[in-house]
Parts: structure tokens; C-alpha cells; sequence
């Protein structure tokens, strides 16, 4: 009767206004944050802080207002951004068995599917992360392949960068010489820097790191199943995608037809007999779709990574000058003209090491690194994080502790150097992240910088073109990069 009444004297404009609170209602009762959430902007109904901009900068922003432990809700997709040392340490290494999942992220799961290493969790990514790790070393420390490949990769760079007649920008040449190395590791070949099959899959890569960044393509995180019908940028960022996995796919192929399990020559043949001693146990995963991804996982994580660090760290040379020539003076002494450099003379060169570290420090090539979520509720710092809930450590902000750092925001190698010029290492250097997710190529990475670094500035003496305006404000990507730029290498 009640009910029949109400029906009767609604309208349908009110009867509209209805269902819209019941809506609001409901998003207001499902996304409730639970007591002693951590604080953070005041989230838009069905759209949660969807227009908040998830670089790091406005993440260092947000931190000086909410503190060091913030959260924000994309949709209903709750997640807890962590700055500061102590913070982050706290999350990452004290909670190390917490944080330790990969969320869900639709923009890259359209690629990634959880398969591989970077974005799997459980059984899956301790099983590959445990061959990918026993790979690098393998090939890279034990048998000593990877130094040898970095050397000789370093003479095909200096050979380019020689050829270059006056002012370039070293992006491309520097992208090639870095992939090639792990190239080697993954395909056990290198290709020509004119190859234009395989610049093309570089290219689609960068861009792909290019698009990842902007705001417009992580609008697709929030509504996937609309967005897939429209175009935009993230439909680029899947063609791309799919083009390199098509080019990683024709790999397999290829190593499939002379595949020896007793002679593995790299990554993709260790996989294959992997896939046949794990053909019982399909829960670890080794199959060729996840063979793709774990190709693209090192490739990916480890071209972009370091050649940018390496594009930082010359542009850091140019704009100082004295650093350049007391670094090489250190290779003159150490290493000299004759030989080239090699992993245990870094041993040698603290100075050469700390303005390394300093360039690895200063230019926040991953700032945010990957998220990560929780496996069960826990505690950080004084508040409540329930199980589920994404994480993302501004690994910038640790960078650039003011705590921590006794130049924050300077080109120091001072750092990581004692008072006597000995290397001293610093527990807030956490460029490669920490923790159980922590970067798997952290030494593969320091070798291919160290041995190009070094064997550039023994070969090359770096200036700016003419005209040139060397800014240190980097463009924000997924990775931060530099600006691009022209450079002049006079050989020594
Ligand atoms: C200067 C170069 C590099 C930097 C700054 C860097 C940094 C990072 C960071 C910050 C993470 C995220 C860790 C986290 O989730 O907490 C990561 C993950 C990863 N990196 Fe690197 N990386 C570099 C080079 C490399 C190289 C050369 C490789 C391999 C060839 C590599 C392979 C990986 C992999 C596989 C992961 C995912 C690990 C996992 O999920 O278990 N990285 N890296």
C-alpha cells in the first residue's frame, strides 16, 4: 500500500534523483575507507582522484600536504603512495613478505597478462624469478660472457659515436649499444645499429615508455572496458606491444629449429628446457606465451633503464666540466690508453663509482619504480592497510631525502665518498628499488653503465653543441628522462 503510494507520487525525473542517490550510496558504502586509513585527497563520487596526476612530482606534492604515507582511489581502486626513507624501508624491507604482489594494472595486463617475471605473482614469479636470476648469473657473472659483450659492444659505440660529424643527439646510438648487450644474454646475438627491422622494435619500445607516462593513457585503467572500443593513446601503446612480441615470437621460432638443451646459447634456449623439465608442474608457468614476456620483461626493463641513465650522465658531464676531467683523469690513471676498461677496476676508481652513483641518484630513472599490493592486512607507520591494497613507493622522494642527503637536490659525488676519497655506500641509494621485487638486473645494470661510462669518457671529451641550452628538468615518461639534446665528443 505503502510502497504503491510512493509509486504513484514519484515522477519520473524523481524517480531518476532516486536511483542516482541509491548509486551514490552505494559507492559511498562499497569504498568506505576502514578507521586509521591513511589520509589523502578528497576523492570525486564513481570517479574516486581520477584527475590527479600520478607522476612523481605531484606525488611529492601530495606528500607535503597528507605526509609521508598518503592514499588515493582511481574508480574503486584504492592505492597507498609511501615517500621518505624510513618509510619506504619500512614497506619494502622491514614488510618485505607484504608488499610483495603485483596489482592488477589493466593497461599493462593487456600485454603482460601476469605472465613472465615483472607483473606475475605467487608460484609463478618465484619460479622465474628464481631461472631469471640463476640466468644472469650464469652468463653474466660466472662465465664472464656479459663483460666481454659490454666490451665489445663499447668499441661499436665509441666507432658511432666517432663517425658522428658534429653535434648529435646520442639517444638513439646509446638505446642500441645498451639493447644489444641484452640482446646477447636473451637472443645471444647482437644487430647492427643500421638494422632496420630491429631499430624499428627500439623505437615502438620508447614510445611505448613515452606513452605509459601520460595521464591520458592511464585514463584506461579506470574504465577498460570502454575504453578498449575507443581510439587514444593507449591503443597505440597495444599496437606497439604487439608488434615487438610479434618480432620476440619469430625469436623462438627461430631458436626452436636448432635448439640444443645440452649447449644453451642464451635466455630463450635455457627456457625451452626448462618448459620440457617443468612439462609436469604447469602451475610454474614456463610456456612459450610466458617465454615471450619474460623476453620482453629483460629487454624492456633493461634498455630504457640504463641507456637513459647513461644519457644523464653525459648531459651531468657537460654540465660539469671539472667532475668530467677528474673522472678522467681517474681512467688515466687507472685504467690508462692502452686497454680498456674492465668490472674489477671499479674497484680502483671511487670517484669514477661515486659520480656514478651520484648520476644514478639525481636522475630518478624509475621514481616510482612498479607498484606492488599487499597480501594481508598489516601496519605501516601509524596506520591500517587492509589486504589488497596497491602500494607505490616514491622512490624519488628517498633519492632526494633531505634527511638522508646532505645536497638533496645538488650534483654531489661527495655523497658516496669518505674524507679520504674511499667509496662509502649510503643506505638511501635505492634507485633499483628494494626488497623481494627489487630490480633482478641491478648488477647486470651497473656493469653495462660502469663499462660504457668509463670506456666513453677514456675514448671522448663531451661538450654541448653550439647553442645548445642543457637543462637539467627532465621530461616525465614512465621512466624521467633528459631532455633531448645535442652533444660534441672531441677524442682524447
Ligand atoms: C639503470 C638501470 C635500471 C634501473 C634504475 C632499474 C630499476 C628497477 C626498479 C626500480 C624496479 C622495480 C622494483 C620494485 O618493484 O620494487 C625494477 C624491476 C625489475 N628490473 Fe630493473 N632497473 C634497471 C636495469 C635493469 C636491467 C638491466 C634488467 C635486466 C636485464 C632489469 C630487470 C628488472 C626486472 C626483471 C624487474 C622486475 C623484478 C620483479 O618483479 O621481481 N632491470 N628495476
Amino acid at each position: 500500500m505503502f510502497l504503491h503510494l510512493l509509486y504513484d507520487s514519484f515522477d519520473f525525473k524523481s524517480w531518476i534523483i532516486l536511483f542516482f542517490l541509491f548509486l551514490l550510496l552505494a559507492d559511498i558504502i562499497k569504498n568506505r575507507s576502514p578507521s586509521n586509513y591513511p589520509p589523502g585527497p578528497w576523492p570525486l563520487p564513481f570517479l574516486g582522484t581520477v584527475f590527479t596526476k600520478m607522476d612523481f612530482r605531484s606525488m611529492n606534492k601530495l606528500a607535503k600536504i597528507y605526509g609521508n604515507i598518503f592514499s588515493l582511489r582511481v574508480g574503486s581502486e584504492k592505492m597507498i603512495i609511501v615517500s621518505g626513507y624510513k618509510m619506504v624501508k619500512e614497506a619494502l624491507v622491514t614488510q618485505f613478505d607484504i608488499f610483495v604482489e603485483r596489482p592488477h594494472v589493466p593497461l599493462f595486463h593487456k600485454i603482460f597478462k601476469g605472465l613472465g617475471l615483472k607483473m606475475s605473482n605467487g608460484y609463478w614469479w618465484r619460479t622465474h624469478r628464481k631461472f631469471g636470476g640463476l640466468h644472469l648469473r650464469l652468463f653474466g657473472e660466472e662465465k664472464k660472457i656479459l663483460e666481454n659483450n659490454i666490451q665489445q659492444e663499447s668499441v661499436y659505440l665509441c666507432d658511432a659515436f666517432k663517425a658522428e660529424k658534429g653535434p648529435f643527439n646520442p639517444m638513439t646510438i646509446l638505446n642500441s649499444a645498451v639493447s644489444n648487450t641484452i640482446a646477447c644474454l636473451t637472443f645471444g646475438q647482437r644487430f647492427d645499429y643500421h638494422d632496420e627491422y630491429y631499430q624499428r622494435i627500439l623505437r615502438l619500445d620508447n614510445e611505448c615508455f613515452q606513452i605509459a607516462g601520460t595521464c591520458k593513457a592511464q585514463l584506461y585503467n579506470f574504465c577498460p572496458w570502454l575504453l578498449d572500443y575507443f581510439p587514444g593513446p593507449h591503443q597505440k601503446l597495444f599496437s606497439n606491444y604487439f608488434q615487438i612480441t610479434d618480432f620476440l615470437r619469430g625469436e623462438i621460432i627461430k631458436h626452436k629449429e636448432d635448439w640444443d638443451p645440452l649447449n644453451p646459447r642464451d635466455l630463450i634456449d635455457s627456457y625451452l628446457t626448462e618448459m620440457e623439465k617443468k612439462k609436469s608442474d604447469p602451475k610454474a608457468g614456463f610456456n612459450v606465451e610466458s617465454l615471450v614476456v619474460s623476453c620482453l620483461d629483460l629487454i624492456e626493463a633493461g634498455t630504457e633503464t640504463s641507456a637513459t641513465t647513461l644519457r644523464w650522465g653525459l648531459l651531468f658531464m657537460m654540465k660539469y666540466p671539472e667532475i668530467q676531467k677528474k673522472v678522467q683523469a681517474e681512467i688515466d690513471k687507472v685504467i690508462g690508453q692502452s686497454r680498456q676498461p674492465c668490472v674489477e677496476d671499479r674497484a680502483d676508481m671511487p670517484y669514477t663509482d661515486a659520480v656514478i652513483h651520484e648520476v644514478q641518484r639525481l636522475s630518478d630513472v624509475l621514481p616510482m619504480g612498479f607498484p606492488k599490493k599487499s597480501v594481508k592486512d598489516t601496519k605501516l607507520g601509524e596506520y591500517f592497510i587492509p589486504k589488497g591494497t596497491s602500494i607505490s613507493a616514491n622512490l624519488s622522494s628517498v633519492l632526494h631525502d633531505p634527511d638522508e642527503w646532505e645536497t638533496p637536490d645538488t650534483f654531489n659525488p661527495g655523497h658516496f665518498l669518505t674524507e679520504n676519497g674511499q667509496f662509502r655506500k649510503r643506505d638511501a641509494y635505492l634507485p633499483f628499488s628494494a626488497g623481494k621485487r627489487a630490480c633482478l638486473g641491478e648488477q647486470l645494470a651497473r656493469q653495462v653503465v660502469f663499462l660504457f661510462f668509463a670506456s666513453l669518457l677514456q675514448r671522448f671529451t663531451f661538450s654541448k653543441g653550439p647553442g645548445e641550452e642543457l637543462s637539467l628538468e627532465g621530461e616525465i615518461w614512465f621512466t624521467y628522462v633528459p631532455c633531448p639534446y645535442r652533444m660534441c665528443v672531441t677524442s682524447r
